[in-house]
């Protein structure tokens, strides 16, 4: 049976932590230098409806760490930009590839391509879920803090992808996630929902300042993701008061790391000065893409 990697649900508590402990070990390995080309002769299909810098550059070069190779689709020179349908696209592609990653608008385009596909898909961001950013989150929050368990993580912005995603990661870690969002920008119920039934522990928080008491980590995205360009002028209004500024740095943990998927925008939900500052870890967080997708892709692949 293939593997998929649609949302953080599709592993376990113990497969995430062994992923976790590979990346950590394969970050090792290309730090000291040493070969760790587990993937060779392997061949991953990229596709992105959406920009991407991260996502992009991480599983291109970490496929060529492995020794595979990695191969960008942009679906406005595939056929697919023309009509041919995702499902006869990946029956396709699986031909061909050894793994799919796709970065879709909507998340039933990638279980559709992940239905029809005889190879493991990766979900690289839908407007749903967004599982490699949180992978490399975990593997952060592990670096500065031993254990995740009761690790209070405050979640300031917008309900979006990866807020989803990591109430995904609560209950798979026991991370004591905070979450202030506007109101009309909660996570979706259904995704609430499901979180709790696996176990998740989740506070919602009326303001940004309620969330940041006493966390450990604080973390937040744009306001507007790809895909809600048409909703700026109403959603920068929404989001007044849910900016990461150094005062609510300040109410934090006084060891409290400050995250961001990235990209940023600067003075609309962090100031230039917390992003730049010395409790952020965003360029960790970034970097850590790279270390978690290889584990992820030896996972699925190896
Ligand atoms: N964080 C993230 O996924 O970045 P990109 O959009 O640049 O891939
Ligand atoms: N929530 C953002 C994340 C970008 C990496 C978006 O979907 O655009």
């Amino acid at each position: 049976m293939k593997k998929d990697f649609l949302t953080l649900l599709d592993v376990d508590a113990g497969e995430l932590e062994a992923l976790l402990a590979e990346a950590e070990r394969l970050k090792a390995l290309r730090r000291e230098g040493r070969s760790h080309a587990l993937l060779q002769g392997k061949s991953l299909g990229m596709i992105f409806e959406k920009a991407s810098t991260r996502t992009r550059v991480s599983f291109e070069a970490g496929m060529h760490d492995l020794g595979g190779h990695a191969l960008f689709l942009n679906p406005s020179d595939l056929q697919i930009g023309r009509g041919e349908l995702a499902r006869d696209t990946a029956r396709v592609l699986s031909r061909y590839v050894s793994a799919v990653m796709i970065r879709a608008y909507k998340h039933t385009t990638i279980e559709e391509f992940a239905r029809y596909a005889s190879v493991p898909v990766i979900n690289g961001l839908s407007d749903i879920a967004h599982p490699c950013q949180v992978l490399a989150d975990l593997m952060t929050l592990k670096e500065h803090f031993s254990s995740l368990k009761d690790l209070r993580l405050a979640w300031i912005g917008d309900g979006n992808n990866v807020c989803n995603t990591l109430l995904m990661a609560s209950a798979h870690t026991g991370l004591d996630l905070r979450v202030a969002c506007p109101p009309g920008y909660q996570p979706p119920q259904r995704i609430v929902e499901e979180a709790l039934s696996h176990g998740a522990h989740l506070t919602f928080c009326k303001t940004a300042e309620e969330a940041a008491d006493g966390a450990h980590a604080l973390y937040t995205d744009v306001w507007v993701s790809m895909g809600n360009e048409a909703e700026r002028e109403a959603r920068l209004r929404a989001f007044q008061g849910y900016t990461i500024t150094t005062e609510i740095v300040n109410r934090a943990e006084p060891d409290a790391i400050v995250m961001h998927c990235l990209p940023a925008h600067r003075g609309e939900e962090i100031t230039d000065e917390v992003i730049e500052g010395p409790q952020s870890v965003v360029w960790d967080q970034a970097e850590n893409r790279l270390h978690a997708q290889k584990a992820l892709l030896v996972r699925l692949l190896h």
